[in-house]
């Protein structure tokens, strides 16, 4: 317990951050910001060092564990932003402690985790949301209201294409990347994670899908770094979602939503066609911190009692998605995405 806590302020939430490794500094950087929606008290890392230069960086504490982090009165909430298979017991051990969690993507490596993580959520009775801030982008909100509202009539099909490239060096950088035990899978569970998503939150439940996976341009990992999925939805539409980090350039992020009453596709989140049978016209897009808009979300969540936007159930289905990509990667099978059982 720190000598003299902050105060809880009638409008402040007050964060801690576990894991200030790359995206871990990028939240402690937004949650100190002019625009924070709540207060950063301490940071906690497995590497003592690493929080002390974060909090000196940003004014404020460095807590000696995790432990001691999740043992003070004056933090509601914590990011946990430590390597993905680690997720599931750094989770656990914040929600038993009364905290509030923001968690990095994606929610665990496993379903089987998942669930237990989800387990714990409910039997704290806390908040927890997963990050996935592409769907905060103002583009995805519009489509998320094209599609709701049934301005592209039904959605035929649609493709996903997550063309990235990430250099040796970056797999070389961590121990933890490209392994199955931390990563749990490559260019699928760490990168795609994102558009799976998206795709899943825009077009509902994948009832069966085939897959290739394969490593095809790195070394020294044991992922993949390059997969293919064709799918059937629940609603009877065809998606084909390709992902790598084996893509040398900077080729855009690209999605294709397409209906009988309207098409509409995304490079980089911005639209880059848009075909209306009622003639729509596109609303202009203003530029949104994406990461900042979701914590803001989470925070008028906690403040509300209310839902953040996106749920330990859909981070579920984003993994359950992975996972049957991984299994028929592996056995050359169509796979059928674990469901949400009734308990869990
Ligand atoms: N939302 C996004 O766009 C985004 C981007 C990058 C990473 N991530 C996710 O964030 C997580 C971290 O990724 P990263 O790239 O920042 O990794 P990183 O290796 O840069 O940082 C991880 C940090 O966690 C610390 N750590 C490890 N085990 C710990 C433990 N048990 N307790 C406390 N600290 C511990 C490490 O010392 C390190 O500082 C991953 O789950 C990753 O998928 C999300």
């Amino acid at each position: 317990m720190t000598a003299n806590p902050i105060p809880a302020a009638a409008d402040s939430v007050r964060f801690g951050i576990i894991g200030v490794g790359i995206i871990g500094r990028q939240h402690a950087q937004r949650l100190t910001g002019e625009n924070s929606p709540a207060t950063l008290v301490a940071v906690a890392d497995a590497h003592p060092e690493a929080a002390h230069e974060v909090a000196t960086e940003y004014g404020i504490e460095a807590a000696a564990t995790v432990t001691d982090l999740l043992a003070r009165q004056d933090i509601d909430a914590v990011v946990i932003a430590v390597p993905s298979g680690l997720h599931a017991d750094v989770t656990i051990e914040a929600l038993t402690a009364g905290k509030h969690i923001y968690l990095e993507k994606p929610i665990e490596i496993t379903v089987e985790a998942a669930d237990r993580i989800r387990a714990a959520e409910q039997a704290s009775g806390k908040l927890l949301t997963v990050a996935s801030q592409r769907r905060f982008a103002a583009e995805n909100q519009y489509l998320k209201q094209l599609v709701t509202e049934g301005r592209l009539g039904t959605i035929t099909s649609a493709t996903v294409e997550v063309p990235l490239w990430r250099s040796q060096e970056y797999y070389d950088s961590g121990a933890w990347r490209g392994t199955w035990k931390l990563d749990g899978g490559g260019a699928l569970m760490n990168q795609g994670v994102h558009l799976v998503d998206l795709t899943l939150w825009l077009l509902g439940d994948v009832e069966e899908l085939y897959a290739h996976t394969g490593l095809l341009a790195h070394e020294r990992i044991e992922v993949e770094d390059t997969v293919t999925v064709t799918a059937r939805l629940r609603s009877g539409a065809q998606l084909t979602f390709q992902a790598t980090t084996a893509a040398f350039g900077d080729l855009p992020i690209r999605m294709n939503l397409m209906g009988d009453a309207g098409s509409i596709v995304t490079e980089r989140e911005r639209v880059v066609h848009f075909f209306s049978r009622d003639d729509l016209e596109l609303p202009a897009f203003g530029p949104v911190d994406i990461m900042l808009t979701q914590m803001t979300d989470f925070v008028r969540a906690i403040r509300t009692g209310g839902d953040p936007l996106v749920s330990s159930a859909e981070a579920r289905a984003a993994v359950a998605f992975i996972e049957a990509v991984y299994e028929s990667g592996r056995t050359g099978k169509p796979v059928r995405p674990a469901k949400l059982p009734a308990s869990v």
